[in-house]
């Protein structure tokens, strides 16, 4: 805890993915003695953690040092999904606060306090130090992640089918997006008619040789290469589901694919979209579930911001934007940022 330092610094927020695991990372006793309907009791009650501070990353193009700290915001996935909004938006901006009085210039947004409501417009207008989703280079970082692996497996996306669950999202449609000019076909997979219409227009305009819609998991048998990213709570691809040989990209925190997958599929290929190494000898000082040295593009996103002295609300809203996806992705590979292997 340091307030009034004079190096470049962020905060990230971060949330328990699995109640019960997750308190362990900070009290092991208080999650071995209470069951899980009783902390997500207690957790509307709880306030905001400091959790750790982040030293290490440093720039391979300038050799600049900046700092962070790991907060809390005590909701869980599934709870934040089911809350008023206007609910979390209170902790989200009281664990913004806490980051405030550490010091910190920029607030990154991870996992469900970036999804919930209106991805962080609230936040950062209740907020006084500028708010990131980091959901632009979350993008840019997937789709490098997915060409990757279908390069490895001998797959060339150019004459492939590509599948986008929880395609009518914020970084489903823009990855729909980015991936129409370059994919043989997209199918598109989201819960409801209307939203997959208006994002297959989306894609047609942006290139799209062949799209189908479907709010039809199974359809996504046909994808030789399927990206997920939905806000379900709990997983929704299945063994069943995929294409013999399918690459999957799996964006979503917590995670989209069924753990039976890797059980189950031994010929298909699971990795973690938008996960990097980071430059420096980066020390998180808090067990987040990532091997050392690894960060979730959303937490890089106000990294690379703070190694530019780039204090602003980067990416917010729903809506991402191309041309922002590219200059941040830019900018992340010349402070040394590296696509992480994964899967
Ligand atoms: N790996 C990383 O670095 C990283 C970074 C940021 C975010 N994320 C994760 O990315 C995911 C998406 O974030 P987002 O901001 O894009 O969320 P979002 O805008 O809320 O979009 C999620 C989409 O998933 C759809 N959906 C929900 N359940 C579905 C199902 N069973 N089948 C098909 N579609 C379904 C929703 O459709 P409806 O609206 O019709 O319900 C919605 O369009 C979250 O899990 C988030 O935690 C990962």
């Amino acid at each position: 805890m340091n307030p009034g330092t004079e190096m470049d610094n962020f905060a990230f927020v971060i949330h328990p993915l699995n109640p019960k695991r997750d308190v362990a990372r900070k009290y092991p006793l208080l999650a071995k003695v209470l069951p899980t309907s009783l902390i997500h009791f207690f957790s509307r009650f709880w306030p905001p953690l400091y959790l750790s501070h982040i030293t290490g990353v440093r720039s391979q193009a300038t050799g600049k040092e900046i700092e962070g700290w790991l907060v809390a915001c005590p909701f869980a996935a599934r709870q934040m999904l089911q809350m008023p909004p206007q609910t979390a938006y209170k902790k989200i901006v009281k664990t913004g606060r806490l980051a405030q009085r550490l010091g910190a210039r920029m607030l990154g947004l991870g996992a469900f306090t970036s999804v919930v409501g209106d991805g962080g417009v609230t936040v950062a207008q209740r907020l006084g130090i500028p708010v990131t989703t980091g959901h632009s280079l979350t993008v840019a970082v997937v789709i490098e992640a997915l060409e990757e692996a279908a390069r490895s497996r001998g797959i060339q996306p150019e004459s492939s089918s590509v599948a986008v669950v929880g395609a009518t999202g914020s970084i489903g449609s823009a990855c729909a997006e980015l991936l129409a000019p370059v994919v043989a076909g997209l199918v598109l997979v989201g819960q409801r008619e209307s939203h997959l219409a208006k994002t297959a227009a989306q894609v047609r305009g942006a290139g799209a040789r062949r799209v189908r819609v479907s709010t039809h998991i199974e359809d996504i048998r046909e994808a030789h290469l399927v990206l997920s990213v939905t806000n379900a709570a709990r997983p929704v691809i299945q063994p069943e589901h995929l294409r013999r040989g399918a690459v999957v990209c799996d964006v979503a925190i917590p995670p989209d694919v069924s753990p039976r997958v890797t059980r189950e599929r031994g010929d298909v290929l699971v990795i973690d979209g938008g996960m990097l190494d980071v430059p420096g000898e980066v020390d998180f000082g808090f067990d987040f579930g990532l091997p050392p040295g690894k960060a979730y593009a959303c937490m890089v996103e106000p990294m690379v911001l703070a190694l530019e002295g780039r204090y602003e609300s980067y990416s917010l809203g729903k809506q991402i934007r191309v041309d922002q996806v590219r200059d941040i992705a830019q900018l992340a590979r010349k402070h040394g940022f590296r696509l992480s292997a994964s899967g």
